[in-house]
């Protein structure tokens, strides 16, 4: 499978959602990476139920839900009824993953776990059969626009191996500066997803930039 790039909102306009989701609708872009935070877990607080159900009315790609809060438990059934394909937790909100995971594929959505640069990959030799998806945080989570954490092709290698020791289907989601030249690397090392926010946004031609992303393969 050729890698997926999952377009983050988060340093989208905000005053233009309708156009933005419009220009990804029309790009290259696989999926909508949706970065829900809450101050709590994470120091900043993104957007949630009344943008992101006008976010599913507009979007035309799987809703790829990065819930970046403590306890998500108490809301996977509004993120599924918002529209989830992806559920994404991180490793450290929650006290009973396990449970959490069975909970979010018991609501027929794909369940993915996320970890923080420091938080070590081992950690999930015993739910990597379980998940369908593992997101490395490539940045400190909670802004767009960071620096490339460059530990992260290690823990890249790391991963790979654990997948295939346990003969896991786990997709690989990298998350947090990604551009041209960190894009490259990851895809030739097996990365499977690419999320992309503010090198889209930040350029003069989203779309242009969407495609080169789309063609590291
Ligand atoms: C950060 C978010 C990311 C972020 C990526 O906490 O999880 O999805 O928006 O943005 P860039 O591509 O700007 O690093
Ligand atoms: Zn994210």
């Amino acid at each position: 499978m050729s890698h997926l790039i999952s377009l983050s909102l988060l340093n989208a306009d905000f005053g233009n959602l309708k156009s933005e989701i419009e220009m990804i609708n029309h790009s290259e872009a696989d999926w909508f990476h949706l970065d829900i935070m809450d101050g709590s877990f994470v120091p900043n607080i993104s957007f949630g139920f009344p943008v992101l159900k006008h976010i599913k009315k507009l979007a035309k790609k799987p809703l790829d839900i990065h819930l970046m809060i403590s306890k998500p438990d108490r809301f996977l059934n509004e993120f599924k009824n918002y529209g989830a394909y992806f559920i994404t937790v991180h490793y450290e909100a929650c006290k009973h993953l396990h449970k959490t995971i069975q909970k979010i594929k018991s609501l027929d959505v794909k369940a993915g776990v996320s970890l923080n640069p420091h938080t070590p990959v081992h950690l999930l030799e015993e739910i990597i059969s379980d998940i369908d998806m593992v997101l490395l945080m490539s940045v400190i989570p909670g802004y767009g626009g960071q620096k490339f954490i460059e530990n992260t092709y290690n823990k890249v290698r790391t991963l790979k191996q654990l997948i295939d020791k346990k003969k896991s289907s786990s997709l690989i989601e990298i998350d947090g500066g990604v551009d041209l030249i960190t894009g490259r690397k990851l895809v030739d090392s097996g990365v499977n997803v690419l999320v992309a926010g503010s090198f889209v946004f930040n350029s003069n031609n989203p779309a242009e930039i969407i495609s080169r992303l789309k063609q590291l393969g």
